[in-house]
């Protein structure tokens, strides 16, 4: 029986949370950031890139880490071979389709895993077995039995997904499940993987598939919802709610069209109201807002200022009727707490006169803990801020160190801008790089001062590739503000972000030309460049 809460105490989420866990009835977060997330167009992230997010979400309690698609490139294989062979907490997944050598290459690629699990899945839908599988039922259902069959004789952690199981027929969905139980699958997972499914649909067949399946009692029921209606996060709660036990989920809801289920979303709403859901997660939610602005970083995928939970307002209180509550009581107007979420508002103020030491604490107290060497540079960035600007905002210390945090190898790097434009002369662009630490300076002109600039670096490092997005927003107000630029570049079906921050546009977009270029070049190998040779 649910109990409605006198208050919204928000005490009330954890000490429920902690008393549900001790129960044992835990929800599984397996989060798929670096898998579905990474599917989203554009969304491509380097290794590094990928081990940074993996190291993070293991830190903050993520139950099960999809690594990635081993079978789909040399470069997804790579970044679960590196995923598992540091993760020790967490279990780590590789997907494969149903098919031996996909199966066979996941479990190669998750050797070194501590903990592991091999996710197989097929189309079970009419759709897709006539259209993508040209298979009849049966020999879908074969391919079932095979595959999981294939899966558990490399690990006792098998999940079995039925893709576009929301648009199956009942008895054959069923049918498929008792047999991938049977076979060793030890998690059964349901896609709504066209997010076509309504909650109280999705939640009748989450309990029929409880009732209907006489062995369902020997697998974790999970979900796994697209977001094309919007509906992700309702229909995973609903789910739970009819017995499903295991999330499948993405930071910032990345993943393919309209993304996935928001683990930030689905595990605050978890926490908030135990009186719809006594259930627990092990996430450590004071790392949410870290992690949303990690992969927001890594993928050059801004969070909407709305968004629940990590958006830029989702704290903030505009309306004077708002604000005077607030003042009175915050728990007015706010079911959360922001530092719930890791969103700590220090009385550390930064300027030009600020140390080392105080720098580190303050990025402590934002979240940040880096190593030796990142912090260095970093710290020399913040004093060159400084220097330029009057106020240092928490916001401008966050995008100095995500951009550090998301910057890889640097063969290019830049040196020096010199920009000359204006309503009376062609914008001309003078740049200093250093290539593979050897220096070198060109002069281009452009259709404007940001053409100028790239085509300066592309006169210092001659490449031939396409620029999907080039986009730039203002880190805080006020004409002294950074400017965040993101650039997108794309070869040969490879994407690459890459990001910088700086009070001047022109600096801040060549930067992040130059940080995509060495992630490009990264991506592709230093060896056999033949659009990407200097
Ligand atoms: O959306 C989907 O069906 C998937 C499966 C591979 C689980 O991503
Ligand atoms: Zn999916």
């Amino acid at each position: 029986m649910s109990t409605k809460p006198t208050s919204n105490d928000h005490g009330t989420g954890v000490r429920a949370a902690a008393t549900a866990a001790a129960e044992g009835d835990r929800i599984i977060i397996f989060d798929t950031t670096l898998r579905d997330g990474e599917q989203s167009p554009g969304c491509s992230m380097t290794t590094p890139e990928k081990i940074q997010v993996a190291d993070l979400l293991e830190s903050m309690g993520v139950d099960v880490i999809e690594a990635g698609f081993p079978i789909a490139s040399q470069g997804d294989f790579e970044a679960v071979r590196a995923i598992a062979g540091r993760v020790k907490e967490s279990v780590v997944c590789g997907l494969a389709r149903a098919a031996i050598g996909d199966i066979d290459r996941a479990a190669e690629a998750l050797q070194p895993a501590a903990r592991s699990r091999i996710h197989t899945f097929i189309g079970t839908s009419p759709l897709h077995r006539q259209f993508q599988l040209q298979l009849d039922q049966d020999q879908v259902h074969e391919r079932v039995a095979a595959s999981v069959t294939r899966a558990r004789s490399y690990t006792d952690d098998v999940e079995w997904s039925a893709m576009d199981a929301s648009r199956t027929e009942h008895d054959f969905l069923f049918r498929c499940i008792e047999t991938a139980i049977e076979c060793g699958a030890t998690t059964i997972n349901i896609p709504d993987t066209v997010g076509y499914a309504y909650p109280e649909e999705f939640a009748d067949l989450i309990r029929l598939i409880r009732s209907a399946v006489p062995n369902i009692d020997k697998a974790v029921l999970s979900v796994h919802c697209h977001n094309d209606l919007g509906l992700a996060v309702a229909n995973s709660l609903r789910a739970v709610q009819a017995g499903a036990r295991q999330i499948e989920c993405t930071i910032n809801g990345i993943g393919e069209r309209a993304g996935n289920c928001a683990l930030e979303e689905v595990v605050m709403a978890v926490r908030t109201r135990p009186d719809q859901l006594p259930y627990a997660s092990r996430i450590d939610t004071t790392k949410i807002m870290q992690a949303s602005r990690l992969v927001s970083a890594i993928t050059g995928f801004n969070v909407q200022p709305n968004k629940a939970i990590v958006g830029a307002n989702a704290f903030a209180h505009e309306s004077g009727i708002h604000q005077d509550g607030m003042l009175k009581n915050a728990q007015t107007y706010e079911i959360m707490r922001p530092e719930d979420i890791g969103l700590v508002k220090s009385s550390l103020v930064m300027g030009k006169h600020s140390g080392r030491h105080a720098f580190k604490t303050k990025l402590k107290e934002l979240g940040y803990e880096l190593g030796d060497n990142a912090l260095e540079d970093a710290f020399a960035r913040f004093k060159a801020l400084a220097d330029k600007k009057k106020e240092i905002f928490d916001e401008d210390l966050v995008a100095l160190v995500d951009e550090e945090i998301a910057t890889g190898d640097q063969t290019i790097r830049f040196v020096r801008l010199l920009v000359q434009c204006g309503s009376d002369i062609a914008p001309k662009a003078e740049m200093t790089l250093s290539i593979d630490g050897v220096e070198k300076s060109a002069a281009a002109t452009g259709d404007g001062p940001v053409d100028a600039t790239f085509n300066a670096i592309k006169a210092l490092y001659p490449h031939d590739v396409l620029l999907p997005l080039f986009q730039i927003h203002a880190v805080t107000g006020g004409t002294d503000a950074q400017a965040i630029v993101t650039v997108r570049l794309e070869e040969d079906g490879r994407t690459v972000n890459g990001q910088s921050a700086d009070t001047d546009t022109l600096v801040a977009s060549a930067r992040a030309y130059i940080a995509a270029l060495n992630k490009l070049l990264t991506k592709r190998g230093r060896h056999a460049p033949a659009a990407l040779s200097a």
